[in-house]
């Protein structure tokens, strides 16, 4: 019997969408607002799902004080009230969209979750805009 859990959790972040080996005019054109040179933020909702067995001796299929702790060391503190251009390094180099947004988290989460379960990422950077995010299968 297999089982999802979800846990949400919310960050405020600025971005600037651009490549800096398109001048400002391109950039403008490809990611409008979203590419201002002053940058903006966004309130991102983010969901986190967990999937796997439930524990027959607790009842449960994770603690979800461990997740609340994994996403707040991983996600909350990394991100919430960051710059993400300049003050996150996973987005040194990667366009901080929502979908490379959703996938850094995974990864991050990922790696310190423990590999039994099957991870979701959903992440909403506007109330109407969000993506989900599985991993590779
Ligand atoms: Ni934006």
């Amino acid at each position: 019997m297999r089982i999802t859990a979800y846990r949400k959790a919310h960050f405020n972040a600025a971005h600037r969408l651009y490549r800096p080996d398109w001048d400002d005019e391109r950039n403008k054109q490809v990611f409008g607002k979203c590419s201002n040179p002053n940058y903006h933020g966004h309130n991102y909702d983010l969901i986190v799902g967990v999937t796997g067995a439930i524990d027959p001796e607790t009842g449960y299929l994770i603690d979800l004080k461990i997740l609340k702790d994994i996403i707040k060391n991983e996600v909350e503190t990394a991100f919430d009230h960051k710059n993400l251009n300049l003050e996150v390094p996973e987005f040194a180099a990667l366009n901080p969209t929502v979908e490379n947004i959703a996938v850094v988290i995974y990864q991050k989460i990922k790696k310190v979750l423990d590999p039994k379960f099957d991870l979701e990422i959903k992440l909403y950077e506007t109330p109407r805009n969000f993506v989900v995010y599985k991993g590779e299968k």
